[in-house]
């Protein structure tokens, strides 16, 4: 398997790996297929942090970092949003997800990163290193519990001094 840069011939079966791991997925909207399209045109996107998990010819998951903001009264600060990643059903527990997400981690970071935000599930992603956000005093602007809102250090004291409320790109309203 290889993780590499999503490109632009890969939009069309971005797509339906996206819809096809979403289909039976409990905390899902099943409309995360369109997100992406949306967010790949709006100024969030990096086009680095658009990746796919590759085996043979077949991609078989994929991870999206767009740019969000966490504002508070008297300054904001630069983060990225983690969403969605996606890994086809028939593929999934293999340990796909997680190195899509290792991989991500290290292409932000080497763009200069220093943290990231989540909405997910409170047993999969603390394995990555993801904490509680209200530990940092970072708020999600979601009415969920907060054991889902969940944010990771890139580099040593990457949210130090950072707190607020997360701003995530307009595109995620619909
Ligand atoms: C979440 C997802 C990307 C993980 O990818 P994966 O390749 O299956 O994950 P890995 O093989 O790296 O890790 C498997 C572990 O994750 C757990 N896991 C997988 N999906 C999970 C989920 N939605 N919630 C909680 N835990 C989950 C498995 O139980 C397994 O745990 P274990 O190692 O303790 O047995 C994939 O399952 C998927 O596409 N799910 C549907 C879409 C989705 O829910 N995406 C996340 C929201 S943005």
């Amino acid at each position: 398997m290889i993780i590499r840069q999503e490109t632009n011939n890969d939009h069309k079966e971005v797509f339906s790996v996206i819809e096809s791991a979403f289909k039976e997925a409990e905390f899902a909207d099943h409309n995360e297929q369109f997100l992406v399209e949306r967010l790949r045109k709006s100024d969030a996107f990096i086009p680095e942090l658009s990746m796919v998990a590759q085996i043979d010819r077949k991609i078989v998951g994929h991870i999206l970092l767009t740019k969000l903001k966490i504002k508070n009264k008297s300054n904001e600060f630069d983060s990225l949003a983690l969403a969605p990643v996606s890994v086809l059903p028939e593929f999934q527990g293999k340990g796909i997800g997680g190195k899509l997400i290792f991989e991500s981690h290290k292409k932000a970071k080497e763009l200069g990163y220093n943290s990231i935000i989540l909405l997910g599930h409170e047993k999969y992603y603390p394995r990555f290193g993801y904490e509680q956000a209200e530990k940092y005093g970072i708020e999600l602007p979601f009415d969920v519990p907060k054991e889902n809102c969940m944010v990771i250090e890139l580099v040593e004291n990457g949210l130090k001094g950072v707190n607020g409320i997360v701003e995530y790109p307009k595109e995620f309203n619909k």
